[in-house]
């Protein structure tokens, strides 16, 4: 528990460093993010004086830390939600307070879970009426390779550029690699749950999210290279530190991801179901002394047949049909050893239907 620390970063006396500080290095070990570049990140201002990042998941929600959205965060464990009127989100905000599509909050809600556990730190703040902004979802079932161990991340957010530093005075954004759920159990002894957390950072440190950085993105980027939200930043020891990872709510896995498509379906994106296996089996193989073999479609499908082919190789041999229900096969001059046979039949009933033979000469 010692690792939830108070979070909300006080930012009367950070902005007026921020104003001063030097081009920004931020997150720590980032940059500064290119116009427009992530319209879906939220400014999330809490009764004026604490900062969040957050997430547009849904035109009607977002996505920030647990201990952004709970007033009594991690000194009480109570879910007592802020006022919704003491929070502001400014969505596509590129700078702390700067321009961007702000919604008045309508209602806070926190997972029960977020008690009772080391982790569960999110917070969905629902949205008076839908943005017109894109939002960006949090990864379906069947995404989990996104953030599978070793896989870069994308962190967006507007918190210390380092460890006990001033906010950025622009968003910044790094790419961090994930780390396995192991390697943070040991980085964090005890205070890891594997189920609602998740860890990203290089073992040498240099590069993470820091305070003003909770509840922001940690996307995850999909094969056709768009983004998607795998987790929200919620803690870490220090920031950048080595051996010490940021810890990020796992929100695209089982716990999170179904206790938030709970509240909002939209803010999920559709599952992804992985492609059935089709461990086709092996045909036996027939063994013939003849170099030509006549193939017959199966007494089964004969009534029933209305088109087929014969491939061997891929390539079309022969044309099936009701009054053609076998072909000749030439086994000679095939590749050595077992030539296969693919039967490609059109059921009366629009079903298809594939059966394999497999042949090859022996004897004779
Ligand atoms: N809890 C912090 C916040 O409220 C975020 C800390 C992230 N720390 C880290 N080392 N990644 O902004």
């Amino acid at each position: 528990m010692g690792l939830r620390r108070t979070v909300l970063t006080v930012t009367a006396a950070l902005v007026a460093t921020a104003t001063t500080a030097a081009p920004a290095v931020a997150i720590v070990g980032g940059k500064d993010t290119a116009a427009g570049a992530y319209p879906a990140v939220t400014y999330v201002s809490i009764g004026g004086s604490a900062v969040c990042s957050g997430t547009l998941v849904a035109p009607t929600t977002v996505l920030t830390a647990g201990h952004c959205g709970s007033l009594t965060g991690e000194l009480l464990a109570t879910p007592i939600g802020y006022p919704p009127s003491a929070i502001q989100v400014t969505i596509g905000a590129e700078t702390p307070g700067g321009p961007g599509e702000r919604i008045p909050v309508a209602a806070v809600v926190i997972p029960p879970s977020y008690l009772n556990t080391q982790g569960s730190d999110v917070t969905l703040l629902r949205l008076e009426h839908p943005a017109t902004t894109k939002p960006v979802a949090i990864a379906g079932r069947g995404e989990e390779s996104l953030w599978a161990a070793g896989t870069p991340a994308l962190i967006v957010g507007f918190g210390a550029t380092k460890e006990g530093g001033a906010l950025a005075p622009h968003l910044q954004e790094a790419t961090v690699p994930v780390v396995a759920d192991a390697t943070c159990a040991s980085d964090y002894p005890g205070a890891f749950d594997a189920s609602t957390q998740l860890c990203a950072g290089y073992p040498q440190g240099g590069t993470d999210s820091c305070q003003g950085d909770s509840g922001g993105p940690l996307f995850g980027h999909r094969p056709d290279g768009s983004l998607v939200v795998v987790g929200s930043t919620s803690n870490g020891d220090g920031c950048a530190r080595a051996g010490k990872p940021g810890i990020y709510a796992r929100v695209a896995d089982r716990v999170l991801r179904e206790w938030i498509r709970g509240v909002d379906g939209a803010a999920v994106d559709a599952d992804v179901t992985p492609p059935a296996p089709t461990p086709a089996p092996a045909p036996r193989v027939t063994c013939t002394s003849h170099r030509v073999v006549t193939v017959t479609v199966r007494r089964a499908y004969r009534t029933r047949l209305r088109s087929g082919e014969v491939l061997v190789g891929g390539r079309r041999i022969a044309t099936l049909r009701r009054g053609r229900l076998s072909a000749r096969v030439s086994l000679i001059g095939r590749p050595k050893g077992v030539t296969r046979v693919k039967l490609v039949l059109r059921l009366t009933n629009g079903r298809r239907v594939v059966d394999t033979r497999a042949y090859r000469i022996c004897g004779g």
